[in-house]
Formats: structure tokens, C-alpha cells, sequence
């Protein structure tokens, strides 16, 4: 299957990087020791993200790599993470699908004031799910996440399923120049109105990856993170299986992906079990076709000339232990509609915003090309906003997300995980868990979740451009 997409065809780096790159994948412990205190720091830093051949790339980092440290917590144990902000302008960091308590939530103007630049700020917290999360600012998202900051943040399960090595890919997309910088026009209006700012080179774990090292027979646990501000992806295994055990960081019933590929969208991440079932000696593509007409090789699995590991494959169980997550009781259920409205439509201008038609369109600081329910809220958490909605805390609810534009959007909600109960009138098998949702255009999908974490929340596109200019909201839990 393909997906259609108008992108305007712009020259595309990843073509030109054949070059053979050795990278180096590098191995994440199955049980590293757990880390409860962390200190980052975001500051400007030089990154070799292509070849030790090329200029380096000027970033902004946490702790001088991209992606930032990988963070490992343990499920329930209070942590402290402090973030000192070395950057000349305000910072926080969110970390992105932990059920957390609301002043830790990292939302500027929201949930806390921004962190000034030479100042330190310390998030605590006990996550209380495990799996695969990230953190990343929530304070001029597009151009800081844009620029690198962001980095995994693993929450360890008490009991890992068996298998013989934990591999993480941070997948970061960047928009490079010729000469490797990162190019400017942050939130220009082509990007916020239509696919938002899908870069040219896509690297994993910091580097343009040729291949990373597998044995055969092997069975390993691979961790997607979709780290990119707008870039969707379609990820295929050539001759391989992947299982997905857990989407969003959220345990789920050992499923094959639909038509064997891996749909993640922007702040999306998909746990797998991989058995490396091919040949000695052996290369096989990754790649990812999520845009028409611009697939590229993502990476190969290089397998090593070492025997298989084992002589059969691996048959050790591979579901994951659930997390304390609520259950949303339907029959009792709020249920509230948010239909996502605006965005360029064949090229033209939006239609359907309140005040918005035939207007020139403003500059993207304050300007909204978006919006939820007719009202637009910009920027990223420092635009004050009324809630949309207000909860009961404990109330269950349903809210039936409605796209009317033309394009993809992957909605998060932050303090609490929903499960998804169906799409276009289906219902969705295992009602999955999960905090990011995938729209495709003209979807409706319908999620469920108990409001029980009090305070104000972000519910938002995390397509960086279409969440500053417009398709955010707040709801409450009182
Ligand atoms: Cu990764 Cu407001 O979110
Ligand atoms: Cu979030
Ligand atoms: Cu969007």
C-alpha cells in the first residue's frame, strides 16, 4: 500500500549519500542500572551527523549529542531529572508520554515558567508505566527540536521480555543545506499549511546509518522512536518479520504490522521483536515509502558471517506485562467531538476558519492557519488558552477526533494514554493503548481514556508547524 501525498518535490540529500558510512550500531543493556537522578543540559553543540568526511553540523544539544542521553528509568521509582538551559533563549522539557503530575509536564506558561536561560529546573517524578518514551522542548518546539533537542527516554519493566540484545533507533529528520546547516526558515507558511517541516536527511541514533550489525538467529527487541517534527514514516523490513509488542510505549497483544510495515508518525514509537532470520553474510534493506515517489533506504541489516546464534528461532514469549493504566468505563462516558479544521487545500487558501477566510496570511507568530472546534491556539504553551473542555477528575471519556483537512496529523494528548476504539466507524481490534494517534486525512477516530490526572493539558498536533500555528487545544481535569 501507498499513501498519496502532495509534497512539493524539493532536492532530497538522502539521495546523494550512497557513500558507504560505517555506523556503528550502538548496543542499549537489556538491564542497565536505572538511573533516578539525571542532569541535562541543553546547549548549543557541533554534531557529525552524515560522514567524518563532512562539515559537522551546528545543533543545539542535551549534553553535546543527537539525540540527547538515553534516559533509563525504572517503573515507580521517583526520579529527578534536572534541566540546566544553556541556550540564549527559554527552554523546558516535556517528557512525552509519562503519566505525570501536572507541574511536571513541562508545558511553559501551562505547567510551569519557562526555564531562562543560565537557570536550572528540576523535574520529579515516578513514572508509572513502562517502555519506550521521549522528552524533547516544549518551548519554541519547532525550531528547538528542529535544531536537535530531543533524546529516548526508557522506562524499564520490571520483567523485560527475554531476548538477546535491546536496540533503540531515534529516528531524527533534519532540513540540511548543501554545506550541512541546518537550513532557517523555521515555520514558514508552506510548511505550517501543508506537510510541515519534513526535512531531507533522516538519521538513526545521531548518524546517516548504511547498516547496523545483527547475527543471524538472534531475536532482538527494537525500539522506534519517531523523533522528527513533521516527517512520517513506513518502515519495512526486507525479509523479516517484525512482531509489535508495544505502540507508545503501551504494552499490546504480539501483532504482525498490517501489510508488514511500521506506521509511525511524528512522537509515535513501536516496540518490536525481530528474529533475525536471514543469511549469513547477508544485507537487507530497511526502508521507509511513507512518501510517494521519495522512499529511501533507511538502513540494512548487515548480517555478520558468524553462525546462527541458535538452531532454532527463539520461542520465549514475547507479550509484555500490561501497565496500571485506568479503564475507561463507555457506558458512562462524556463524549465530546473535536473536528481539525484549516490547512491548505489543493495549494489554496484554507476554508472554514472563523475569521480566517480570504485573509492574507499572517506571519507564523501568533498566525493560525489551523484550528480545533473553529478556536486556534498557537505558539507552544505560552499563548494562554481557556480549556476547551473541563473533566471531573475520574470521569470517563470519549472524544471522537474528526480530521476535516487534507493532510495527516498525529494528535497527542499529554498527562494520560487513551485507547484508541475505532476509526472510521470500525472498531479497532485490542483497543490499543497509546498517546499519539495517526490521522489520515478525512479520518474520524474515536479514543477513550479516565481523566485522572489533575490540571491543565495540552491536547495537540505533533506536527511542530500545524501545533504552533493553530491545531492545539487545553482541557482540564478539575
Ligand atoms: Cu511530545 Cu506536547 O508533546
Ligand atoms: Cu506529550
Ligand atoms: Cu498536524
Amino acid at each position: 500500500m501507498k499513501w498519496n501525498y502532495p509534497l512539493s518535490r524539493r532536492s532530497f540529500l538522502l539521495a546523494g549519500t550512497g557513500a558507504a558510512i560505517a555506523a556503528s550500531m550502538r548496543p542499549w543493556p537489556t538491564r542497565a542500572e536505572g538511573q533516578n537522578e539525571v542532569r541535562l543540559t541543553a546547549a548549543p553543540a557541533q554534531a557529525l551527523l552524515i560522514a567524518p568526511d563532512r562539515p559537522e553540523t551546528a545543533v543545539w544539544a542535551y549534553n553535546g549529542t543527537v539525540p540527547g542521553p538515553v534516559l533509563r528509568l525504572r517503573q515507580g521509582e521517583p526520579s529527578r531529572l534536572l534541566v540546566e538551559n544553556r541556550l540564549d533563549e527559554e527552554t523546558t522539557v516535556h517528557w512525552h508520554g509519562i503519566r505525570l503530575p501536572n507541574g511536571m509536564d513541562g508545558v511553559p506558561g501551562l505547567t510551569q515558567p519557562p526555564i531562562r536561560p543560565g537557570e536550572t529546573f528540576a523535574y520529579e517524578f515516578a513514572p508509572p508505566d513502562a517502555g519506550t518514551f521521549w522528552y524533547h522542548p516544549h518551548a519554541d518546539g519547532l525550531v528547538q527540536l528542529g535544531r536537535g533537542l530531543a533524546g529516548p527516554l526508557i522506562v524499564e519493566e520490571r520483567e523485560p521480555v527475554a531476548v538477546d540484545r535491546d536496540v533503540l533507533w531515534f529516528l531524527s529528520d533534519w532540513r540540511l543545506t548543501r554545506d550541512g546547516k541546518i537550513a532557517g526558515g523555521f515555520g514558514n507558511m508552506m510548511d505550517a499549511g501543508m506537510s510541515g517541516r519534513v526535512g531531507n536527511m533522516v538519521t538513526l541514533n545521531g548518524r546517516v546509518s548504511d547498516a547496523e550489525p545483527v547475527r543471524a538467529g538472534e531475536r532482538i527487541r527494537l525500539r522506534l522512536v519517531n523523533g522528527a517534527l513533521a516527517r512520517m514514516m513506513a518502515l519495512g523490513f526486507e525479509g523479516h518479520r517484525p512482531v509489535i509488542i508495544a505502540i507508545d510505549g503501551q504494552p499490546c497483544e504480539p501483532q504482525e504490522a498490517v501489510g508488514g510495515r511500521l506506521l509511525l508518525g511524528p512522537a509515535m514509537r513501536i516496540d518490536v521483536v525481530l528474529d533475525m532470520q536471514g543469511e549469513p553474510g547477508r544485507r537487507y534493506a530497511v526502508t521507509d515509502d511513507f512518501y510517494d515517489g521519495l522512499a529511501y533506504t533507511l538502513t540494512q541489516l548487515r548480517y555478520s558471517q558468524e553462525p546462527p546464534l541458535r538452531a532454532h528461532p527463539a520461542d520465549a514469549p514475547i507479550a509484555l506485562p500490561p501497565n496500571p493504566l485506568p479503564e475507561p468505563d463507555l457506558t458512562s462516558a462524556e463524549r465530546h467531538e473535536l473536528t481539525l479544521q484549516g490547512g491548505m487545500m489543493g495549494g489554496g487558501m484554507m476554508k472554514g476558519m472563523g475569521g480566517m477566510d480570504g485573509m492574507a496570511m499572517p506571519g507564523m507568530n501568533g498566525g493560525a492557519v489551523w484550528a480545533i472546534n473553529g478556536m486556534s491556539m498557537t505558539g507552544d504553551g505560552d499563548a494562554h488558552m481557556e480549556p476547551a473542555l473541563t473533566f471531573k477528575r475520574g470521569q470517563s471519556v470519549v472524544l471522537t477526533l474528526s480530521n476535516q483537512t487534507a493532510w495527516w496529523h498525529p494528535m497527542h494528548v499529554h498527562g494520560h494514554s487513551f485507547r484508541v476504539l475505532s476509526r472510521n466507524g470500525e472498531s479497532v481490534p485490542h483497543r490499543q493503548w497509546q498517546d499519539t494517534v495517526l490521522m489520515q486525512p478525512k479520518d474520524t477516530v474515536e479514543v477513550a481514556f479516565v481523566a485522572d490526572n489533575p490540571g491543565d493539558w495540552m491536547l495537540h498536533c505533533h506536527v511542530a508547524d500545524h501545533q504552533m500555528s493553530g491545531l492545539m487545544t487545553v482541557f482540564r481535569v478539575a
